[in-house]
């Protein structure tokens, strides 16, 4: 079996386990900071009547929360089947069962099989994922209009936590750890692909970034 489908299936299980936790932040607190900022920055874009396609959906506050503000339907992807289970007690629970509509998978595998959006979606993602070229490659094929992501700011406290967190992953063989990758790079090929800045917002840890076609 690759490395790459070993991580896969860890992150499943890792972040089926983690669902749980998820649910229980946005009830009790909604959308964390730097959703928030991509929320304002695709809103920035109008959104009424707008498809969605985010990948790495977790448990899905952030498509829902633009479908309360006028986006027309979402659709949700994520290899964590249990995120996917969440994300539609959610979507239920929130009045949006009709609008919102989810599949479990590693999106870069299923590419193919997925429709294109007007606003495509990438929330804490490509720092969980291997291939980052292809995942950012693939995901901007898909996009009609807006191009929205977050990843871990490329500082020093952040860089070295996450450096550190991946050397203790490799060590102790855990079956998922996070990735670091070289970001602006990946900011490189999503403007050489025609997208425009149109809002970058931070907190301490993340960067939002949303771009337009
Ligand atoms: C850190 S969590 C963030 C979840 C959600 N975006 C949020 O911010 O609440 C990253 C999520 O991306 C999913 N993921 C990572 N790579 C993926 C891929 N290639 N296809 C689909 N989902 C992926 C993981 O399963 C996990 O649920």
């Amino acid at each position: 079996m690759s490395c790459r489908c070993t991580s896969t299936e860890g992150a499943n299980t890792f972040f089926s386990e983690e669902a749980s936790q998820y649910l229980k932040k946005f009830r009790k607190k909604g959308l964390a900071k730097e959703q928030r900022y991509l929320a304002e920055g695709i809103l920035s874009t109008n959104v009424t009547g707008k498809s969605i396609l985010e990948i790495g959906s977790g448990v899905g506050g952030l498509h829902l929360t633009l479908l309360k503000d006028g986006a027309r339907a979402a659709f949700g992807i994520d290899l964590a089947e249990g995120m996917v289970d969440g994300a539609k007690q959610l979507s239920h629970e929130m009045g949006f069962s009709d609008r919102a509509s989810y599949r479990a998978g590693d999106f870069a595998h299923i590419a193919d099989e997925i429709a294109e959006a007007d606003i495509v979606i990438l929330d804490k993602v490509v720092c969980c994922y291997e291939d980052v070229d292809d995942l950012v490659a693939k995901s901007l094929s898909k996009t009609r209009g807006v191009y929205a992501l977050s990843f871990p700011r490329p500082i020093f406290p952040v860089k070295l936590s996450f450096q550190t967190m991946i050397a203790i992953g490799k060590l102790f063989k855990w079956p998922f750890r996070p990735y670091w990758h070289d970001w602006d790079a990946m900011l490189k090929k999503i403007r050489a692909d025609g997208f425009q800045e149109v809002a970058h917002r931070d907190t301490f840890v993340w960067a939002a970034y949303v771009f337009r076609r």
